[in-house]
Parts: structure tokens; C-alpha cells; sequence
């Protein structure tokens, strides 16, 4: 029996590529807050031939992850878990950012991995996120990532951080490098529990790419390009197809580690290039 691929956040941008890809390996279920972004993402998916199944899903409430899992869980067995939701910068709060980046990760991942016989998890960080170092005190509370008080001793040390470029970048803009990185640490330190179970936690660092959050900055799109190799933003799809592949079982021996999809971006911006 083929088993459900799951993709929170699959109801846009590299989500919604996401679980067209994954259509290879069984039916797939997605979720997202927005019932409507939710009926338009099964039509999109239902037409271009996949086994689609969706249901209501906020990764921040931990009750409705676990409402989520049922229903995936209903329709076959839990296979590979995508946790593609995330909020950015540009529209959300620093409270928000780490509702949803970091406690909604760890919702993701705490709910799922007693669930998971085979697969991999799969969550999507961030580029920004390597623009940023905690400090011991700060890795100190992402390594009790169950604690009630998680989020809220988090978000302590977000907001201290300086905006370091002020009037280009929103103040949120340190919160939500912050939120990816510990998206990064928190995989990482999955390795272990998850390998003992046969299974592989990994990460990918998209840089900027064609979808609906990179719309709200439409006014840096050129400068954006400029910063890589190809002078171009990156397509859900090509995220899509390397996720695919990444998932692939073959790919046995990767695991605990994040794998950078930006076109350059992080090189071109940290170490001199060569003529
Ligand atoms: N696009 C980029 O350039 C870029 C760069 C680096 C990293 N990323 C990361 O890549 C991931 C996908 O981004 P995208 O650009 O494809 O974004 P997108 O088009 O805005 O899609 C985000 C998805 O997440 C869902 N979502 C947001 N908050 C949620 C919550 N609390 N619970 C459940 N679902 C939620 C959204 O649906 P609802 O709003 O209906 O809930 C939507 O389906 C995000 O984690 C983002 O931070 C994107």
C-alpha cells in the first residue's frame, strides 16, 4: 500500500510544487490555515492527475497538527512529512515568525516522527537563516524545544537583535533569520532519534523564489537577482524537483543536515568570487 506524503503549507508557492512532485510516491495530503487556498490547491492538484486529500491545518496549534495527522493518517499510512509552512518578514510579527517558523516546527515534528514507519521529514528554512548566530544562552533554550515556555523564551532573545540594514530591511527581518536558523539547529538535532527509527530528517535553505511570499517585495526583486549566479529568482518548480529527489529512498544516507537550493546567493554574498 502506497502511503500518504503529507505537505503542510502545500496550498501555495513551493508547498503546492512540492506535493505535485511528491504525487510520484502516493497520494498526498495538504494543509494551510485558508480554506479557500485550500479548495483551490486540491483543484490545482486533482487536475493535473494527482490523488489529492486536504485538510485545515495551523502548524502554531498544536491540536490542530494532531487533527491533521488523524485525517492524513485515514487515508493511508503516514509516509514522507513536508512542513513547507512558514511566514516571513514582510507581513508578520516577530511573535508570529516564531509561532509558526519554530513552534509550528516543532509541533510538526513532534507530532508526526511517533507516527512515521519509513521516510523522511523535510523542512523548509532558509538562506537568511545563515546570516545569523545564536549565542550559547540562546542555543541553550532551542535545545528544550518542548518546553511550554519555548516560544515566549525565544522570542526574548529576537527582539534585541538589531535590523542590520535599517530602511532597506523591516525590523522583523533579524526574527525571521533567527526563526530559519533554529529551523536548522532544530533538524539537526533530529538526526539521532530519527535514524534510530530507520528514518532521515533533513532540511533545504531555498533562496529567493518565485512565489506568493516573494511578491511583497517586488520593489528588490532586481536587486535580488543580481545577487546570484544566473541573475534570476528560482521556480517552485525547480525546488519541487529536488525535494522530489531528495526524498528519493536511494538517497539513504542523508540526513540530519540542510541543503542550500539559492542560486548562489549565500556564496556570491560570503566569499570572493573569482573571475
Ligand atoms: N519564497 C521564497 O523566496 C522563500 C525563501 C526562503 C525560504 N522560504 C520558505 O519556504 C517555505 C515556503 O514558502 P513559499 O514562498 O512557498 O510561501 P507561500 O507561497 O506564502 O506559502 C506558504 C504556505 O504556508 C501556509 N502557512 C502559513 N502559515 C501557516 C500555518 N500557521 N499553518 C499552516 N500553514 C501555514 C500557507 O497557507 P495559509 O496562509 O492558508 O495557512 C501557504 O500554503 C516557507 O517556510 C518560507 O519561509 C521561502
Amino acid at each position: 500500500m502506497k502511503k500518504i506524503q503529507v505537505i503542510a503549507g502545500g496550498t501555495s508557492g513551493m508547498g503546492l510544487d512540492t506535493a505535485k512532485a511528491l504525487a510520484e510516491y502516493g497520494p498526498v495530503f495538504v494543509g494551510g490555515r485558508n480554506p479557500e487556498r485550500l479548495q483551490n490547491a486540491l483543484a490545482t492538484l486533482k487536475e493535473a492527475g494527482v490523488e489529492a486529500y486536504g485538510g485545515r491545518c495551523d502548524i502554531s496549534d498544536i491540536e490542530s497538527v494532531k487533527a491533521f495527522a488523524a485525517a492524513a493518517g485515514e487515508i493511508a499510512p503516514i509516509g514522507n512529512v513536508v512542513n513547507a509552512a512558514g511566514v516571513d518578514f514582510d507581513v508578520s510579527t516577530n511573535e508570529q515568525m516564531v509561532e509558526i517558523n519554530m513552534v509550528g516546527t516543532v509541533n510538526m515534528v513532534e507530532t508526526f516522527f511517533p507516527l512515521m514507519t519509513e521516510g523522511t521529514m523535510l523542512n523548509y528554512s532558509s538562506i537568511t537563516g545563515y546570516y545569523y548566530q545564536p549565542t550559547p544562552e540562546e542555543k541553550a533554550v532551542w535545545d528544550a524545544p518542548t518546553d511550554p515556555d519555548f516560544g515566549k523564551k525565544c522570542l526574548e532573545f529576537i527582539v534585541k537583535v538589531p535590523n542590520p540594514m535599517p530602511g532597506r530591511l523591516p525590523d522583523t527581518y533579524p526574527g525571521y533569520t533567527a526563526t530559519k536558523r533554529f529551523v536548522i539547529h532544530y533538524t539537526m538535532a533530529n538526526a539521532s532519534r530519527f535514524g534510530a527509527k530507520g528514518l532521515r530528517i533533513i532540511s533545504i535553505a531555498p533562496g529567493s523564489f518565485n512565489t506568493p511570499m516573494l511578491a511583497t517585495q517586488k520593489e528588490f526583486l532586481a536587486s535580488i537577482a543580481a545577487g546570484t549566479a544566473y541573475k534570476r529568482v528560482g521556480e517552485p518548480e525547480e525546488m519541487a524537483y529536488l525535494i522530489k529527489n531528495l526524498l528519493d529512498p536511494k538517497v539513504s544516507y542523508l540526513t540530519g543536515c540542510d541543503i542550500i537550493m539559492d542560486g548562489g546567493k549565500f556564496a556570491m554574498s560570503t566569499v570572493k568570487q573569482l573571475a
